[in-house]
């Protein structure tokens, strides 16, 4: 039995990811030339996206991790967002990158982006390797985004179903009978 039992299908594969993480990084690199941006990358679903794009970035950059929860086990967002891991670092003055894994109902971000305002950068941007334009609840502006993806639960590539299927390297939609007992 492999993790590929519990999917639907493969939505994007591990190539497609790689060529549109490239093209990420370039642009990314272009825009923020002599500026040092800080990749603050959210925590855990974020983590293979930004393993990949600092990667692709070639210019100097820093990096910072938060963790938040909204979610605890479930599809569906709870709507309340806890800071479970703060950066590290002061980020005032400093041009902020925020790497997400995906924008979904886009509770998580609107919050997280107010939060970080407040501690005044040079700048803020979003970068989000997928987004579900559909499933939106909170306004949350995106700089740059990889793919727009279809209302249905994906996981790999960093995301989880209960901590599961992070390890698969393509992004797949999860079998509506693993959740829906
Ligand atoms: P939002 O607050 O609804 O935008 O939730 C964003 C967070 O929910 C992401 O960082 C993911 O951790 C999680 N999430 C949203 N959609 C999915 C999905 O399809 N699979 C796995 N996790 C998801
Ligand atoms: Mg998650």
């Amino acid at each position: 039995m492999g993790l590929y039992d519990d999917m639907e299908q493969v939505l994007l594969s591990q190539q497609q990811i790689r060529e549109k993480v490239e093209e990420l990084g370039v642009q990314i690199s272009q825009d923020y030339a002599g500026k040092e941006p800080v990749l603050v990358s959210v925590l855990k679903g974020a983590f293979i996206f930004m393993a990949d794009l600092c990667r692709a970035i070639t210019i100097p950059c820093s990096m910072d991790f938060m963790a938040v929860s909204s979610y605890g086990a479930g599809t569906e967002s709870s709507g309340r967002v806890r800071i479970i891991k703060d950066l590290d670092t002061i980020i005032q003055n400093k041009h902020v990158i925020l790497v997400e894994d995906v924008l979904d109902s886009g509770i998580t971000l609107h919050y997280l982006i107010q939060l970080l305002r407040q501690r005044q950068p040079a700048s803020l941007r979003l970068v989000t390797l997928l987004d579900k334009p559909a499933r939106r609840r909170a306004q949350v502006d995106v700089d740059y985004c990889g793919f727009q993806v279809p209302d249905a639960f994906l996981v790999g590539y960093g995301l989880d179903y209960g901590e599961k299927y992070r390890n698969l390297p393509d992004v797949c939609i999860l079998k509506r009978s693993m959740y829906q007992k």
